[in-house]
């Protein structure tokens, strides 16, 4: 809901509101436009009073020059060289939006044709508001933008801490939480093409000191960007935390053509009074309803062949493959890299990227008798592909050198396999290119049901071929315009396609991608005790349906760590379960395990899949255990998940009271997966919710095992049905 209320002459503020939110904005006409609230949904006396109790006073959208030595959210260089701006409020425009409501706060220059819109988004059942801002040039010449940030919101000091991921390759979504000091907070990337590998554009703010899982009140934001970003928390002498998310300005200056319209990226803001999991339950909610592609689709229980085969594609394997996955009851089979290259046959990484025709000495029936047997097999069929690159050592690369991003004069710099490139997406020839890899792919074989879209290299060198000399550095933003043309053209023409967004793992975990994109793969790192931590840090901004996480073999091609099938199931399990191993080599007894454990995965799936996240016990705690759980909204199903970290003799594991349950209600509990010999003493009994979640159940340390099957390693999955 959106309100304005008038109070005395010229006094105007804007309530925006959802549910259970609120932000305020004083938007005056002819003044400065004020933030003076966000939190709590307020009452319209309680907004009427806020000035009175103390509010913010802090400019919603500050614009460099006039304002003395603030961080700021813009800084624009005038025609005339003028570098300051002086925006006051010309008018308010609220509209409905798509049940929800848009309002648009007019802000223009005291003296220069310079206008910016700033603008907040309201959906009817979510508690996000999205904020962004419109950045419009009036004047004659072009302006230069050297700040460009979407949003900016202040947070009184007191004890507030931050919670951020934080990574790299193989290590995705580790979280860090600490509190807010004085100086500045940055957290950046600047890879160009992918953003989430060593720190994610979502941060939350814990305002009531040490971040808690299930109360305390928490901020949550989420920048909608797939570019470079940068987020800042300014702590300066003033009460406030100033903190600033947006568009990475660092060698992206823009020249903002007369009449030109700038639209920076939507950055989403949440609140809730019920912890950080009360923020990743709005963030779930808002992103199935209207951020992901699909996102009220259950996901299949898919095979991907990349940890299974590697390069080593061919028809007879493929079979096989599909073969094991359908008898295990999964849905859908993924061919990975290796199936393309005619002139330079993909045998390693090191060639033929964009050359997407089939490989026929590996399949000589092409992809239509892949998807053929798929159908065979009663499964649907995916492919892999990585059309933003290329390699030197291409016949694409052979016939368009000028497609490839690169400095004037300089030698192209190299990624993975010594010889791949990325294409210059600013150039709309690249994107008609990679539009058709998809488009021939799909119209050949339109019954493909998924398409693992990977991007393995970063931008290496700044240089555009296609972009004038004078804009050079719209470069990384340029990038990504062009990223987005191509997913408008793929999505308007092929809507049902699952697309994975994948980028050398969790390159691409962002909102900027996911309107397009169904999932994205969390980490190239398939280790089940690694991706607890992995997983646990993705579901702070991130629903289940997103994470594609797959059973893989032991020991673990990336760690080397060996961990039983059992604990492999129960983490995969907590995502969009699939599986990535040769299933051949595994024994009939581990192929039984998998079957039961997909035939159960595909009961829970809806509450796993479209449930209300709770963590319970975080990996980061130390406390020797995980443990998290799903419950339905109406709150009559749940699954509960515990995972053991470590193991030593006569240790003492904390024991973990649930959340999310109806205190009311009684739920009777069954465990899945189960290899015990003998059940849990509580198999099958029945408790009430408020004694699930004061007292919890006694998980035992251990499997009960025969004696030459024990090991170390122990996890539940448990089941919680209301009667
Ligand atoms: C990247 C992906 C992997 C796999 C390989 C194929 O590393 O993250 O999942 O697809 O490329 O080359």
């Amino acid at each position: 809901m959106l309100a304005v209320c008038f109070g005395a002459a010229a006094y105007g503020q804007v309530h925006i509101s959802t549910s259970r939110t609120s932000l305020v904005l004083d938007a005056s006409e002819g003044q400065k436009l004020m933030m003076l609230y966000y939190g709590d949904r307020l009452s319209e006396d309680d907004v009427r009073n806020l000035k009175a109790a103390g509010a913010f006073n802090a400019e919603a959208y500050p614009a460099y020059g006039m304002s003395g030595a603030s961080e700021t959210a813009l800084a624009v260089t005038h025609s005339d060289g003028n570098m300051s701006t002086d925006l006051i409020v010309d008018n308010v425009e609220i509209s409905d939006k798509d049940g929800g409501k848009l309002a648009k706060i007019c802000l223009k220059d005291k003296v220069y044709p310079f206008y910016v819109n700033v603008c907040y988004r309201t959906y009817p059942d979510s508690e996000v508001i999205e904020t962004w801002s419109e950045i419009e040039n009036r004047e004659k010449k072009p302006v230069v933008l050297t700040e460009f940030y979407s949003g900016f919101l202040p947070l009184r000091r007191g004890d507030v801490w931050i919670s951020h991921l934080y990574g790299s390759w193989a290590n995705e979504a580790k979280l860090a939480q600490e509190p807010l000091m004085p100086g500045m907070k940055v957290i950046k990337n600047k890879d160009g093409v992918r953003n989430s590998h060593t720190a994610h554009s979502e941060v939350m703010f814990s305002l009531d000191g040490k971040p808690m899982e299930n109360s305390g009140r928490v901020i949550g934001a989420a920048l909608c960007y797939s570019g470079n970003y940068e987020l800042k928390v300014d702590t300066d002498d003033s009460e406030y935390h100033r903190f600033f998310a947006g568009i990475n300005p660092d060698n992206s200056s823009y020249r903002l053509a007369s009449k030109e319209v700038f639209k920076t990226p939507e950055l989403a803001l949440t609140y809730s009074d019920e912890g950080m999991s009360g923020v990743s339950r709005n963030f779930h909610r808002w992103g199935r309803n209207h951020r992901i592609a699909h996102g009220d689709v259950p996901r299949k229980i898919l095979l991907n062949s990349w940890e299974g085969v590697y390069f080593d594609i061919n028809e007879a394997g493929m079979d096989q493959m599909m073969g094991d996955i359908a008898s295990m009851g999964g849905e859908l089979f993924v061919m990975d890299d290796g199936w393309f290259g005619v002139k330079y046959p993909r045998l390693t990484d090191n060639c033929a990227l964009g050359d997407w025709g089939v490989d026929r000495n590996k399949l000589p029936g092409g992809v239509s008798a892949l998807v053929k047997m798929a159908e065979d097999h009663g499964i649907r069929f995916g492919i892999w592909i990585e059309p933003e690159m290329t390699n030197t050592v291409s016949e694409l690369y052979e016939k368009h050198p000028d497609w490839v991003i690169k400095a004037p004069k300089r030698e192209p710099v190299t990624g993975r396999g010594g010889t791949q490139l990325v294409l210059d997406l600013s150039n709309p020839e690249v994107q008609d290119f990679i539009f058709s890899v998809v488009d021939d792919i799909m119209t050949a074989n339109p019954e493909i049901d998924y398409i693992k879209w990977d991007a393995n290299m970063n931008i290496a060198n700044h240089g555009s071929q296609y972009l004038a000399s004078d804009n050079q550095s719209h470069l990384y933003i340029e990038y990504h315009r062009g990223f987005a043309k191509v997913c408008d053209r793929i999505r308007a023409k092929y809507p049902d396609l699952v697309i994975q967004a994948c980028a050398s793992g969790g390159g691409r975990a962002n909102y900027g991608v996911l309107p397009w994109f169904d999932e994205f793969w969390v980490s190239d790192n398939t280790d089940a005790l690694q991706r607890v931590y992995m997983q646990w840090g993705t579901s702070y901004f991130f629903p289940a349906i997103t994470m594609g996480s797959h059973i893989s073999a032991a020991p673990n091609h990336q760690t080397s760590r060996t961990i039983p099938l059992k604990y492999r199931i129960d983490v995969a399990m907590s995502g969009r379960l699939g599986m990535e191993i040769q299933p051949k080599n595994m024994t009939q007894e581990e192929i039984t395990l998998c079957r039961n454990a997909i035939a159960q995965y595909k009961q829970i799936r809806p509450v796993v899949q479209f449930g209300d996240i709770y963590r319970l016990v975080s990996p980061y705690d130390n406390l020797g255990v995980a443990s998290l759980m799903y419950c339905t909204p109406e709150k009559d199903e749940a699954v509960f998940y515990w995972w053991k970290l470590e193991h030593f003799c006569n240790q003492h594991l904390p024991r973990v009271t649930m959340a999310g349950l109806d205190p009311d209600r009684n739920y009777k509990v069954v465990e899945l997966n189960r290899i015990d010999s003998e059940p849990l003493p509580f198999e099958g009994a029945v408790f009430s919710g408020r004694f699930l979640m004061e007292n919890g159940l006694e998980i035992p340390y251990t499997h009960k095992v025969d004696y030459h099957r024990q090991n170390d390693w122990a996890s539940r999955v448990l089941y919680l049905e209301a009667l």
